[in-house]
């Protein structure tokens, strides 16, 4: 048995699904289902006997020590976070009870659940911490890349709250010898993704002919890596990572974000063209993210040489499936939008008009 926390989000159902496609054991998924929890997202394998959905709370210790004694995981993989900059900005509060004190909870019950294991199974057990490149702050045009050894120098509430996160995982190797392992990923894309982020939200609203609002100069530049390759790469640092290292994890794919979204025009240009011509004619320029970072980029050789971990995509591979999914399951994306999704919208855009 292996418990993940966060399963029900973005990056945490594809790790799920693909864990259980590639005939991994079974799996406790506990999830809060926040407004980005979505158990649509698992409905492929509703019916399956090694998914054990959980709906609780990371910083509900009495509940992880009794699934820790239920299920005797030999591994928690951790994604459970508020995760979008855009919201840390305006509420910052629940990114420090989530990020900081539901990590620091469930090290705890990690810690009492992994110090009462014996022999191979003490030995064994892994808390694998999925992290962000954000955490090591913003790079200048010719800057190198993040290696490992960059210094954590969060500048948003999210990339705070994460870096805060990733110290207190590193200090339970260091002080008690939790065997813990961190990975420190670019931006993910693929399937799910909750369409506040870049990507589906301009695929959303270029479907419904809305504008498609760039912060500031749209040069800010990300590295971009497919969904199933970061999941991937966890599976490599769980199954031989060192205890209390940490592994960056990218596509070695930086973009501005103009450039994702012209591309993002092109091939709904190609797929689902619009008469009333171009997707471009939709880009509008907002006001700009405060603190908004100008560019991550991250250095991936670490898990490459020791673990033989690479991205199997190509952006161009990767986010032609993205379109191709979203177009594929548009009432996904009706779905998530008629949920809180909306008042979301009108908060985050509204104050840059
Ligand atoms: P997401 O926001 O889509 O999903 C987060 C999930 O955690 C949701 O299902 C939510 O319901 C759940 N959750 C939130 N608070 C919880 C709580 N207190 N208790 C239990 N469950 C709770 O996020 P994501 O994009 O899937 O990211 C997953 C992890 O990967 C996060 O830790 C994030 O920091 C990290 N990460 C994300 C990216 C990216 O590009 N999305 C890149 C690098 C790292
Ligand atoms: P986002 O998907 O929020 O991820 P992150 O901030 O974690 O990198 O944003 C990616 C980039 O896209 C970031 O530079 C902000 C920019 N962006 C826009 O220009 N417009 C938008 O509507 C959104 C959501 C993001």
């Amino acid at each position: 048995m292996i418990l993940v926390t966060g399963g029900a989000g973005f990056i945490g159902a594809n790790f799920v699904l693909d864990w259980l496609a590639a005939g991994g054991e079974p799996v406790v998924n506990l999830d809060k289902l926040t407004y980005a929890g979505n158990l649509e997202n698992l409905a492929s394998i509703a019916d399956d006997g090694r998914h054990v959905f959980v709906r609780g709370d990371i910083c509900d210790r009495a509940l992880l020590d009794r699934l820790l004694a239920e299920h005797k995981p030999r591994a928690i993989i951790h994604f459970a976070a508020e995760s979008h900059v855009d919201r840390s900005i305006h509420a910052p509060a629940e990114f420090m009870r989530t990020n900081v004190e539901g990590t620091f909870t469930l090290l705890e019950a990690a810690r009492a659940f992994w110090g009462a294991l014996e022999g191979e199974a003490k030995q064994n057990f892994r808390f694998l911490h999925v992290s962000t490149d954000e955490v090591y702050g913003s790079l200048a045009p010719d800057d190198a890349p993040f290696t490992e050894q960059h210094p954590h120098q969060p500048n948003s509430p999210y990339s705070a709250s994460k870096a805060a996160s990733d110290h207190l995982v590193r200090a339970w190797h260091h002080t008690y010898g939790l065997p813990v392992v961190t990975t420190n990923c670019s931006n993910n894309y693929g399937a799910f993704q909750f369409p506040e982020k870049l990507i589906p939200l301009m695929l959303a609203n270029a479907l419904a002919g809305k504008p498609l609002p760039i912060y500031g100069d749209g040069l800010n530049v990300r590295d971009w890596l497919y969904v199933t390759d970061h999941c991937a790469a966890i599976r490599a640092v769980l199954a031989r990572g060192t205890p209390g290292e940490t592994y960056n994890v990218g596509g070695w794919n930086e973009m501005t974000n103009l450039e994702i979204v012209h591309l993002l025009c092109d091939l709904l240009d190609e797929l689902r063209p619009d008469a009333a011509g171009s997707y471009r004619r939709l880009i509008t320029y907002v006001k700009d993210r405060p603190g908004h970072d100008r560019r991550y980029a991250i250095d991936a050789r670490k898990i490459e040489r020791e673990l033989g971990w690479r991205p199997a995509e190509t952006f161009a591979t990767g986010i032609r499936k993205t379109v191709a999914w979203t177009l594929e399951n548009q009432a996904w994306v009706r779905h998530v939008q008629s949920g809180e999704y909306r008042q979301w919208v009108t908060k985050n855009y509204a104050e840059r008009t």
